[in-house]
């Protein structure tokens, strides 16, 4: 057992709960697919293993897919050089490829894996010491930054809110405590949180088996909604704030984000409520101009048949099933990030917020 890792002591952190962790040399996973039912973990020492787990949604959630990622090129940086020796950069190569490409929208694979990788050339012999500290490095980063974007947010909402977030942007989906739910447990703390109301997340139910789970363990009161119910608690002034996460966000400010979340800001804005969303400094893809570029995943259709669940569907149904959505930065109203907020947000703005201090 690791103690003195990215791990963290979990009272302080006011979570309970750890989606990636390194653990007795392996990436240890909570198995998020048999959530709540079961908490089983998987220990991986492969770096394809864990490739494998990020598609197949075991670890998922944008910052927590990037750190076991980073975690999982220790591995196979550990495997190349035991086969390859002094050549090991070259031999990890397909490995790390394998990584990047293990899901399509989310930033944050991309993202580690290349941080991970600038370590690779001042590296002199056995490359596991220093990867790891790096990895852990990141992962610790990951946790103080939810912990800063949730005191951000919650100042940002100001007063006692009824809060509506979609999707799992919590321990679950990030290093520890959170970014959407780093902002509710902030509030909660403050005694500013009159309500939490989280969207089921059809089809895969990341709000309903998830966030629910997460929350409810951790002792803040949560409402289960059908995602088509969101706009009627809007409507009867039953929500003042909006808070999601986000898989990447482009240089404009638009943000990918769970399918689903683009209604919400329509609705929000429809209702002349607060939009905001929650998302580390690393979500921001400078690169990306707007959002128009940013790939959409679209997953098996399996996926959205099986999420039906005891109903009979017609047999044969085309079924289409894009995992996230896109929303213009034009219906955001604020995105707080570990170096501020930026509202409403802009090109210049974003491009402020990434050049103060902390800035890559
Ligand atoms: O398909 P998922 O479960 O990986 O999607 C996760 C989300 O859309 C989250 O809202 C996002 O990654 C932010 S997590 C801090």
């Amino acid at each position: 057992m690791d103690g003195g890792g990215a791990n963290g002591d979990a009272a302080a952190r006011q979570d309970s709960v750890q989606a990636v962790a390194w653990e007795e040399d392996a990436v240890r996973l909570l198995d998020q697919r048999r959530l709540p039912g079961a908490e089983r973990y998987l220990s991986l020492s492969r770096a394809t293993e864990v490739a494998e787990a990020i598609r197949d949604m075991v670890v998922r959630g944008a910052p927590a897919i990037g750190i076991a990622a980073a975690y999982a090129v220790v591995l196979a940086a550990r495997a190349a050089w035991r086969c390859a020796g002094t050549d090991w950069r070259q031999a990890a190569r397909p490995e790390l490829q394998r990584l990047e490409r293990a899901r399509p929208t989310a930033v944050h694979l991309r993202w580690a894996v290349r941080r991970m990788r600038d370590r690779f050339a001042a590296i002199p012999g056995e490359p596991t010491p220093a990867l790891l500290a790096e990895a852990r490095a990141l992962h610790r980063e990951d946790m103080a930054a939810n912990r800063r974007i949730g005191a951000l947010g919650a100042d940002f909402i100001g007063g006692p809110a009824r809060v509506l977030t979609h999707c799992n942007a919590g321990a679950l989906a990030t290093g520890g405590y959170g970014t959407a739910l780093g902002v509710v447990r902030s509030l909660h703390a403050r005694g500013a949180l009159r309500a939490v109301y989280v969207c089921e997340s059809r089809p895969w139910l990341q709000g309903a088996r998830l966030t629910a789970w997460e929350l409810q363990r951790d002792g803040i009161p949560v409402t289960l909604i059908a995602d088509a119910a969101a706009p009627g608690f809007m409507a009867r002034g039953e929500i003042d704030w909006v808070v999601v996460g986000a898989d990447r966000i482009a240089a404009n400010g638009d943000v990918v984000n769970k399918i689903g979340t683009y209604a919400h800001a329509v609705a929000a804005r429809h209702h002349g409520l607060g939009f905001l969303v929650a998302a580390s400094a690393a979500t921001i893809d400078a690169a990306m101009a707007t959002g128009a570029g940013i790939p959409i995943e679209r997953r098996a259709p399996e996926e959205l048949l099986a999420g039906c669940g005891w109903q009979r569907l017609p047999p044969g149904i085309e079924a289409a099933n894009p995992v996230f959505d896109l929303t213009p930065a034009a219906l955001v109203g604020g995105i707080v990030t570990e170096r501020g907020v930026v509202a409403p947000p802009g090109r210049d703005r974003v491009r402020a917020l990434l050049a103060a201090e902390g800035g890559d």
